[in-house]
């Protein structure tokens, strides 16, 4: 037997064993090992059921992705799953940790279905890009309807073992130990003469004639740019409306087109670097990480209480500091509103919501967070307070303590200057609304410790965040980059595109908004004032459009105020206003400008190119360690959509040489000042070489 999947007997009832690390995937020694077990059991006369159980941490939680985009190895899935579900001795899967996948793929090849109560299954191929393709699209939907198993194929929702009961596609849950609970459950059938239960042979509950189309069109907009959600709907209505054999073939064919998809290929990309971002180069692995019990946050304001329900939703007691009980009781109040906004829609108890505000323990007093673990600092994004407030942190806090920032703009190197401690301060640059944004940069100042860094990004996988760690700079690699967008949108719309159009441009793109709707929706204020700060330091820029920051002096702030760039109709619908049209052109006219009709592909160009040659000073810098740094810090805070794998990984796809050549073009039009390509970009380019080859 091979050494990943063993046979082994406990008086009538094989057992066979999976023991792949670290997450039992479908490796191809574990497709052979399977196929023989199973022909194991069945070729041995005392055998007369079996159980399928895997060691480790979890059941087999999918295919081997490492195998995608290379030739399979014999055997694929679908024949060793045709086996087990075909033999007449039955067989049993025994769950725990999660069966995702091909994973439940084979167990739902199997008779039955145990597991944990602690387990968790499901289809998230969807994430990946794929469908499930070993039989889950024409499985499923026999177990439990076309319209379950598409929730949960289509939102590739890991369910809960209690809830996977409950729809059918559990047969029981087990108590205490498991492969114990298996072996009696596989006597039972055997004493009942249950026999085996083919899900392949049971036929999909029928379905509305236009229940396909209403489900494609109920997903459409929010999944749009995606391939996979609509091969999936195919997929299964299919199963719903072919004899089986048939309904496989289909989910075959639907599988490979995905998998040779440019939109597949940039989403697996995506799932090894939001898994890659955590290991920091450099950094030893080895390097002791201090604990992390409580926490404190000062400044309750918009970031601030978001930030402290990131620590109350991981269970770990917070301390909220203000200036005021004025200031801090408004604070609470808009986290108890977030809480009680997700109980109302059921996902989360009156109970969880004490539970939460109970770990967060509101103060105006500093030596109520001298035994903070780690302090994040989120006041007024103002030099000389963030120095006050660090001042005092390193009067109270304990030593070992860890000092962060949450500025989004200023120097974390300044900050660190004025404590006695500058190893132990480090910058966490969260996203707003802090606690829904998954997005962290955290930022390594010149003398932050090693140790401070690794236990930051610990922290931030703890508190549900993807941490990715860059350095300082004007902008960290986020809003660095976002900035040469702004800017080019503003020229364009300057030199004759319309806002709306190239909002549209980049909503086409897979943006979830284009800039100038997100602007209004944001408040133009919030720009005006950070241009504004930068003329006051004297970072004027070479080219300054102004005729965004002449909407603001009217008095329209966006949405908020009934009008910014757009007018809105009942607070939201965005009307363009022909005042504003009136307003750019006159802009435009001061400003030595001769309006043009501008095409979409010269908006996404001068749009996205930018932000691409910024990534690569970026890298040059050392800001980002890596391109797929830059590349989760655009898909998680920003919506760069995963499908197109993030602004550097398609760069590479455009081609480096291409994106130079456009550079050279509008430096033609436009003067070298914004159009001269990075000296890492040019050298890529004349390589032959991309992002991801360094
Ligand atoms: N194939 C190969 N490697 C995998 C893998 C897989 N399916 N799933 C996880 N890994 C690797 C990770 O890359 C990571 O490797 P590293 O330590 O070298 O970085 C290691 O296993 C541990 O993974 P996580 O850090 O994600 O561990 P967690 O404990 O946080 O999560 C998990 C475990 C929930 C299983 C999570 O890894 C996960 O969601 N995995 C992917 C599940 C999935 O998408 N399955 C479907 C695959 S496609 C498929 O099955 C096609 C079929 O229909 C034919
Ligand atoms: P805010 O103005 O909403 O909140 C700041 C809060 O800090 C106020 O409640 C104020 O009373 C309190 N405060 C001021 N001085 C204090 C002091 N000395 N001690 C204790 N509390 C004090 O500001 P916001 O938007 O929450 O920003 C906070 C920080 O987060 C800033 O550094 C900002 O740059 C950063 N940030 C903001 C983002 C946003 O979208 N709002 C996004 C990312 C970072």
């Amino acid at each position: 037997m091979s050494e990943v999947v063993r046979f082994t007997r406990e008086g009538e009832i094989g057992v066979i064993t999976v023991a792949n690390p670290p997450v039992n995937a479908l490796s191809q020694p574990v497709r052979a090992g399977l196929d023989a077990a199973v022909r194991t059991g069945l070729a041995d006369a005392a055998v007369q059921a079996m159980v399928l159980i895997c060691d480790g941490a979890t059941f087999i939680a999918g295919a081997d992705i490492r195998e995608f985009g290379k030739p399979l190895a014999e055997p694929s899935l679908v024949p060793v799953i045709d086996t087990m579900e075909g033999a007449a001795k039955p067989i049993v899967a025994a769950i725990h940790g999660t069966a995702l996948g091909g994973g439940l793929e084979v167990a739902l090849g199997c008779h039955y279905r145990v597991a944990v109560p602690s387990a968790r299954v499901g289809l998230p191929e969807v994430n990946l890009g794929l469908l499930p393709g070993a039989g889950g699209t024409q499985r499923l939907p026999r177990l439990i309807g076309a319209e379950k198993a598409l929730d949960l194929m289509v939102q590739g929702t890991h369910v809960p073992a209690a809830e996977a009961q409950q729809l059918g596609i559990l047969d029981e849950l087990i108590e205490g130990d498991l492969k114990t609970g298996a072996l009696a459950f596989a006597r039972r059938v055997l004493a009942e003469n249950r026999g085996v239960k083919r899900a392949s042979e049971r036929p999909v509950a029928p379905v509305a004639a236009d229940f396909f189309a209403n489900y494609e069109a109920g997903i459409a907009r929010r999944l749009r740019g995606f391939k996979a959600p609509f091969h999936i709907i195919k997929a299964v209505e299919a199963a719903a409306t072919l004899p089986f054999a048939e309904g496989m073939k289909r989910e075959a064919k639907l599988f490979q087109e995905l998998m040779s998809s440019s939109e597949s290929r940039a989403q697996r990309h995506v799932f090894f670097a939001e898994r890659e971002v955590a290991k920091v180069p450099g950094l030893p692995k080895d390097v002791a990480q201090r604990e992390i019990r409580s926490a404190a946050v000062i400044g309750a304001g918009t970031m601030g209480g978001g930030i402290a329900m990131n620590f109350a939703n991981a269970g770990i007691p917070v301390t909220l500091l203000e200036l005021n009980r004025e200031a801090l009781d408004r604070g609470l109040a808009v986290v108890r509103k977030n809480y009680e906004a997700t109980a109302s829609k059921g996902r989360l108890t009156a109970a969880d919501v004490e539970q939460r505000m109970g770990l967060i323990r509101p103060t105006t007093d500093y030596a109520d967070i001298a035994q903070a673990d780690v302090v994040i600092e989120a006041v007024f994004e103002n030099m000389d307070v963030k120095k006050e407030v660090f001042r005092k942190l390193d009067a109270v806090c304990k030593p070992g303590a860890i000092l962060a920032t949450n500025t989004s703009t200023l120097d974390v190197d300044e900050i660190a200057s004025v404590t006695q401690r500058p190893q132990d301060v480090i910058g966490m640059h969260f996203f707003s609304p802090a606690n829904v944004m998954r997005l962290l940069e955290n930022v390594r100042g010149r003398k932050t410790a090693d140790d401070v860094i690794a236990t930051v990004m610990t922290l931030s996988r703890r508190i549900g965040k993807i941490g990715v760690l860059v350095g300082v700079c004007d902008g960290f690699v986020g809003n660095r980059m976002l900035h040469q967008r702004t800017r080019e949108a503003m020229f364009l719309v300057e030199e004759g595109a319309r806002p709306e159009q190239i909002d549209k441009v980049l909503y086409d793109f897979g943006f979830p908004m284009g800039p100038f709707a997100m602007a209004d929706m944001a408040g133009l204020d919030v720009g005006y004032k950070v241009r504004e700060e930068r003329r006051k330091a004297g970072k004027v820029e070479k080219r300054d459009s102004r005729w965004i920051d002449q909407i603001v002096e009217m008095g329209r702030h966006g949405q908020k105020t009934g009008a910014g760039i757009d007018r809105y109709q009942d607070g939201r619908t965005p009307l363009p206003d022909p005042e504003i049209q009136e307003l750019i052109a006159r802009c435009a006219r001061e400003a030595g400008v001769t309006q043009r009709a501008i095409g979409d592909q010269e908006i996404l160009e001068r749009c996205l190119y930018p932000m691409v040659n910024e990534g690569a000073k970026i890298l040059e810098e050392g800001i980002a360690a890596r391109a797929l740094d830059i590349d989760i810090i655009w898909i998680n805070g920003y919506g760069f959509p995963a499908y197109r794998g993030g602004p550097m990984f398609w760069a590479d796809q455009i081609g480096l040489k291409n994106i130079v050549a456009a550079y050279r073009r509008y430096a033609e039009q436009f003067g070298a000042h914004y159009w001269t390509p990075a000296p890492l970009l040019e050298k890529l380019a004349s390589e032959g070489k991309g992002f991801y080859d360094l």
